[in-house]
């Protein structure tokens, strides 16, 4: 989609809408709900292929597009309030670096064992965040989402509730949160823990049970055991490279790579109600880079009674196996619908995208 006509989408939109969640926004029926329509497209940090991930403007489009369900990431501000970002490092996807009232805040750290020099939101109150904007992540390959950078905000979940609870109401269905924790054990280290505040926010707002279009998801373990225990919410483990990095630091020698076998999905299905693994659990390449074939991740996590939601597909030919790239430009859009196909065919209950639009028209196409 062309960025004017998302832009001009997304404000007849936001003008349109109620922004206050009201009982009257809460209590609206919904007449169809978010997991009517296998399988689930869920939109990777908002629709963040045509504008900068994690804005209100981003979840927003992405729920135009179709989407089932938006993609909060969450971290924690240094007074407890939860905001919508994929890192607690402020510099990639916010314009901190041109606040002077905010540059003897950058400092080195360690997070997740990656030392990084930044501005980290655990050094930011939530009126300080508000003060920023976002920017895009990734200009060299969205460049036309740059005309946004600046226009807007850094949500706090409350503020994307209050977006699901209007749109519901516009588009006539129900719209699901899949909401991820990042770095838990680093913000309970410094007594921020994410758990309880999240649970509670969703608990307010009327998410409370397993019946709820919400799905909490960590790369964590410790975390999601601990959800758990606070929740009946679904929880989702994600998979990712090397192992999980709260068992790291509890000297665990748990990985992934154990967790995908059967019994490790086994295991896993006594705390979490799903998996969202790496898509290369799904189906690896090959080592020349193209497409391979599937494994047996999905059938062995269906036989331990997962759902399974893989990520993230993009379109552009450089996020694209080789042999579905088109073209030499490397942010050029590939065969997506291929590779798509492909992961569907494999029997996935949902999966990540920065371009829901793509998705929903294949997932809406192969139902007819
Ligand atoms: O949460 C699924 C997927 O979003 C995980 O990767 O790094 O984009 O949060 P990331
Ligand atoms: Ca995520």
């Amino acid at each position: 989609m062309p960025i004017h006509q998302a832009r001009a989408l997304l404000l007849s939109a936001l003008f349109a809408l109620p922004f206050t969640a009201n009982a009257e926004t809460r209590e609206a029926p919904a007449a169809k709900g978010a997991d009517d329509g296998k399988p689930l497209i869920i939109a990777h940090r908002g629709a963040s292929g045509y504008l900068p991930e994690h804005t209100l403007a981003a979840y927003a489009v992405a729920v135009l597009q179709g989407a089932d369900y938006i993609e909060p990431d969450l971290v924690m501000s240094k007074d407890g309030q939860l905001f919508a970002r994929h890192d607690n490092e402020l510099g990639l996807t916010t314009d901190v670096a041109k606040h002077p009232e905010f540059a003897d805040r950058k400092r080195k750290a360690t997070i997740d064992g990656v030392e990084l020099d930044g501005w980290f939101s655990e050094d930011f109150t939530a009126a300080e965040l508000k003060r920023l904007r976002a920017i895009e992540r990734i200009p060299d390959v969205r460049p036309g989402n740059t005309r946004l950078d600046g226009q807007f905000e850094i949500p706090t979940l409350q503020e994307i509730i209050d977006l699901v609870k209007a749109l519901q109401v516009s588009q006539g269905r129900e719209i699901g949160l899949y909401i991820e924790t990042k770095h838990p054990a680093h913000f309970q280290q410094l007594g921020l823990a994410m758990e309880k505040p999240l649970v509670e926010t969703l608990a307010r707002n009327g998410y409370a049970d397993a019946k709820a279009p919400v799905y909490l998801q960590s790369f964590e373990v410790s975390n999601l055991k601990a959800l758990r225990q606070l929740s009946s919410l679904r929880l989702v483990q994600l998979y990712g490279k090397g192992q999980p990095q709260d068992q790291v630091e509890l000297g665990n020698p748990l990985t992934y790579e154990q967790m995908a076998t059967p019994a490790g999905l086994k295991a896993v299905a006594q705390y979490a109600n799903g998996v969202g693994p790496d898509k290369g659990y799904v189906i690896p390449r090959k080592a020349d880079g193209s497409l391979g074939e599937p494994t047996r991740f999905v059938a062995d996590a269906h036989a331990a009674g997962l759902l399974v939601h893989p990520y993230t597909f993009r379109a552009e030919n450089q996020f694209l196996p080789i042999n579905l790239q088109r073209g030499s430009d490397p942010a050029a859009r590939g065969d997506i619908d291929a590779e798509l196909r492909a992961f569907l065919a494999t029997g996935i209950d949902g999966l990540f995208i920065d371009q829901p639009d793509i998705a929903v028209r294949l997932r809406n196409a192969a139902a007819h």
